[in-house]
């Protein structure tokens, strides 16, 4: 399975949100996508927007999902969201510990594990995502970064509940700056990934996607590495030409 995830981040209103996913739609009718042919494509706007969202498209290929969710069920949580309603909204996917979330909310590798569990057990796939800032890949941390997130974030994971995990290799430094990771860093860091997952007793087929600045341009080097199963869309996402581009790209090449 290859997946093309789009995370809007704090972009749309729901009026904009239902705008561009009818531009998505539209233009990604024609596509060879959906969880039959083995490649899913899942866009994630603001909570506010997944309503707006659902209605245009329910009944078609595309899915949504969430940016973050609670680690609690319910509750005393002042402006929270669980995994529970956005279940219920239809979601299919919730990322957990996107650096913009480590970085602002403070979100440590032990919450990160929580949220994760709840989103799988509510039914949804979590996108664990991880990744290294340039001053650690500078001073040769990588690896130790990637298995301390992996190791902690996947604490709660049980084996019945492999086949509803996804790991974003995200290093820090390429997120929104325009500066993609090359594709033998891309590849080292998924091997890395797969090693540190296998010690982990997690099967072969977790899917691992890269995510950090992917264009159009740049979507081609990175799908055809080793271990790179999709990618994890910021910037790009909002532009529904150059998503449209993205999702037929990965289409072209996928293989299983
Ligand atoms: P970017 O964001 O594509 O804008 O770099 C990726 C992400 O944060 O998931």
């Amino acid at each position: 399975m290859r997946w093309v995830v789009g995370n809007w981040k704090m972009h749309t209103t729901p009026s904009e949100a239902k705008q561009l996913a009818r531009q998505l739609w539209r233009l990604l009718k024609s596509a060879c996508i959906g969880p039959e042919v083995g490649l899913r494509v899942v866009v994630c706007p603001p909570f506010t927007s997944l309503e707006a969202v659902r209605r245009v498209l329910a009944r078609t290929r595309l899915e949504w999902g969430a940016q973050t969710c609670h680690e609690e069920v319910q509750g005393a949580y002042t402006g929270e969201i669980s995994a529970r309603m956005l279940s219920e909204l239809g979601c299919t996917l919730v990322l957990v510990g996107h650096s913009e979330r480590r970085r602002y909310a403070a979100e440590t590798d032990e919450r990160i594990a929580q949220k994760l569990f709840r989103v799988v057990e509510f039914g949804m796939h979590a996108v664990l995502c991880v990744g290294e800032t340039w001053h650690e890949r500078e001073r040769g941390q990588t690896v130790t970064v990637l298995e301390q997130q992996l190791e902690r974030g996947l604490a709660a994971v049980t084996q019945a509940l492999w086949p509803q995990v996804l790991i974003a290799y995200e290093p820090v430094w390429a997120i929104g700056t325009g500066v993609t990771a090359l594709p033998e860093q891309i590849a080292e860091a998924h091997t890395q990934i797969r090693q540190i997952l296998h010690r982990l007793g997690a099967p072969e087929s977790v899917p691992i996607l890269y995510g950090g600045s992917v264009s159009a341009a740049a979507v081609s080097n990175i799908i055809t590495q080793p271990e790179v199963h999709g990618v994890l869309v910021g910037g790009a996402s909002l532009r529904s030409g150059e998503f449209n581009a993205i999702v037929r790209t990965v289409a072209a090449h996928r293989c299983s």
